[in-house]
């Protein structure tokens, strides 16, 4: 069987597909203006999403992450995760969402089939909360993440991206919620986009700061699974819950690189911050193409390079990450 690899070794069991654009929420360092509609909203159909994902599956794909934009705008998720979830081989479907659907959809994305949860909460605070997102809707965000273990959800996970002079402050508040709580909470660094220059010089906080709080406090690194996430997790026996850093920046990031991404209009992405892309969806029409584009993105993999140049300030064409999928 041929599998997804590259000339550096590294095997791709991990898909994040994006399956729309728009987002209702206007994060500071992401779409502060809001979303704009720019292109025709001509996103890939559950028609073509399923062929891509059953030959993404047939090279060696067992997770695939459904996100955005916020991948809970689309009226046909649930649709979606059906098909994903009737792929034998498809262990893990996950979905990144911003959660102020959970409250109200928990059940019905459980029920059909996503298996994986990751919310986005930057701050603890419900002002900060609305200053970051725009959005008085924190209350609402953590109801959702309630109604989602009440679902059935197991191990949900919080992304939190960390920003200097807003919530570096809040390593402690995160750390109480999860000394009884089994969630995992993720600092991701802010990634500097076409669209965040200013924005990220001003509030780029490098995670070794945290790391260094973390085995300070007596937490250790958990070795890493190989379908994981970037995450480098952190425990400790008196938490439930674990300390996920997402560090792009850090010199061995792309080392681990495991993952692969197809954007709302079907371009493979080797990698987040680099050129141009493969567009797959002229091979996602008919089901007969199924081979033709396996060859597609098996020649498209010659191309993935080593590591992005993210430390000398390129970003590829990525304008913000919901164009791209976060
Ligand atoms: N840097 C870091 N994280 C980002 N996200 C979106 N844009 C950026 C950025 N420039 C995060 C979101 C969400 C995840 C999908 O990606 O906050 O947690
Ligand atoms: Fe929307 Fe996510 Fe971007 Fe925030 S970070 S604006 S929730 S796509």
């Amino acid at each position: 069987m041929n599998i997804l690899a590259d000339r550096f070794g590294r095997a791709f069991p991990y898909l994040r597909l994006s399956i729309t654009d728009a987002c209702n929420f206007r994060c500071q360092y992401c779409l502060p203006k809001g979303y704009r509609k720019t292109d025709k909203m001509s996103f890939l159909s559950v028609d073509e999403i399923s062929r891509l994902l059953r030959t993404f599956a047939g090279l060696g794909m067992t997770k695939v992450r459904l996100t955005g934009g916020e991948p809970t705008l689309r009226r046909d998720l649930c649709e979606i995760a059906t098909h994903a979830a009737a792929i034998p081989s498809v262990k893990t479907i996950a979905l990144t969402t911003n959660g102020y659907s959970l409250k109200k959809n928990a059940k019905a994305y459980f029920d059909a089939g996503i298996n994986a949860l990751n919310v986005s909460i930057d701050s603890s605070s419900p002002d900060k909360f609305f200053a970051i997102t725009g959005h008085d809707k924190l209350r609402l965000v953590q109801e959702g993440i309630a109604a989602a273990e009440e679902a059935g959800f197991k191990k949900i996970k919080i992304n939190s991206v960390l920003i200097k002079g807003f919530n570096d402050g809040e390593l402690t508040d995160f750390l109480a919620y999860i000394k009884n709580s089994d969630t995992s909470i993720r600092f991701i660094e802010l990634m500097r986009t076409g669209d965040n220059q200013e924005y990220f010089a001003a509030h780029h906080l490098s995670s070794e700061i945290i790391i260094a709080q973390l085995l300070e406090l007596g937490f250790s690194a958990v070795p890493r699974q190989f379908d994981a996430g970037p995450a480098i997790e952190y425990q400790h026996r008196d938490y439930l819950g674990k300390i996920g850093i997402i560090a792009p920046y850090s010199k061995d990031f792309c080392k681990t690189c495991n993952r692969l991404r197809v954007t709302a209009r079907g371009k493979l992405m080797l990698c987040l911050f680099g050129e141009g892309g493969f567009d797959l969806r002229p091979f996602l029409q008919s089901d007969d193409q199924i081979q033709e584009l396996q060859d597609e993105i098996l020649a498209a993999l010659n191309f993935k390079v080593q590591s992005h140049h993210l430390q000398m300030g390129q970003t590829g064409t990525t304008q913000n990450l919901a164009a791209l999928g976060g």
